[in-house]
């Protein structure tokens, strides 16, 4: 089963249901690293059962340090999740990853700290490091590349893509000073965000694929003067969800 989650602007999937049988129902998941359940709404499509988890809530209340990574995706695996496809708000830092844009990340780097990032860590036979090389899943990322090609073609207004990238996971909630912006851009990041990690590591951990289909809500900090408002920030979301809901439905026709 494909698990989508959703992050900010994402809260349901709404109008991706198959005609006829977008029927809705919602699963309350309890799980060993959470003391409430977590709820995902199950939506029948034409591409058989998707699961879906707003990774901050349904009404945005959970900031990116506070989301519980490890019972989402420990609730998804529960409810039979094979893969995930993660949609996220980020900021640009390449030129080519400017408000508006989509990116596909081929790689990241965590600069998270003080978050339960893993599943192996207690009462363990044995150490356990899983492979990360590449941390998001190539098959799925081709797919992903694929639905957003589709939906530019189809569309008055198509996006730019990035068909690779480094995502750059900071701590949060605040946003980055330019000198930390300077700093990701040597280390050759092209977007930010705060929620890539732990959960796409969780994910390999727990045998999920996992790609990330990001959606540029800003230039970050110093790229261009000025101050980042939220305002901004919420004008480039609305309009660019609408255009990720189509990438979604195409998604959801192609073969896995
Ligand atoms: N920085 C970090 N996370 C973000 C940004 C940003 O500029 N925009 C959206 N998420």
């Amino acid at each position: 089963m494909l698990a989508i989650i959703g992050g900010s602007g994402l809260y349901d999937l709404n109008s991706l249901g198959s005609q006829g049988h977008n029927s809705l129902r919602q699963e309350s998941v309890r799980t060993e690293y959470a003391a409430t359940a977590v709820t995902i709404d199950l939506l029948e499509t034409e591409a058989g059962t998707v699961a879906f988890l707003p990774r901050h809530g349904k009404t945005h209340h959970l900031p990116p340090h506070k989301i519980n990574y490890r019972a989402n995706i420990a609730a998804l695996k529960k409810l039979g999740a094979n893969e995930i496809l993660a949609i996220n708000a980020v900021g640009g830092i390449n030129a080519s990853a400017g408000p508006g844009s989509l990116i596909v990340p081929d790689q990241l780097i965590d600069y998270t700290w003080g978050r339960a990032s893993t599943f192996f860590e207690d009462n363990l036979d044995r150490v356990v490091h899983v492979d990360f090389g590449e941390p998001f899943t190539a098959g799925m990322r081709e797919r992903v590349l694929k639905a957003v090609k589709q939906a530019n073609e189809q569309s008055e207004d198509p996006r730019l893509l990035m068909e690779r990238a480094v995502y750059a996971c900071t701590q949060g909630p605040r946003l980055e000073t330019a000198a930390e912006i300077v700093r990701l851009q040597r280390d050759g990041c092209d977007v930010v965000g705060m929620t890539g990690m732990p959960e796409a590591v969780l994910a390999r951990e727990q045998g999920l694929d996992y790609a990330m289909l990001a959606l540029s809500v800003n230039w970050a900090a110093g790229i261009v003067p000025g101050e980042i408002t939220m305002a901004e920030i919420e004008a480039v979301m609305a309009e660019g969800m609408d255009f990720l809901r189509q990438v979604l439905k195409l998604f959801l026709r192609l073969d896995s």
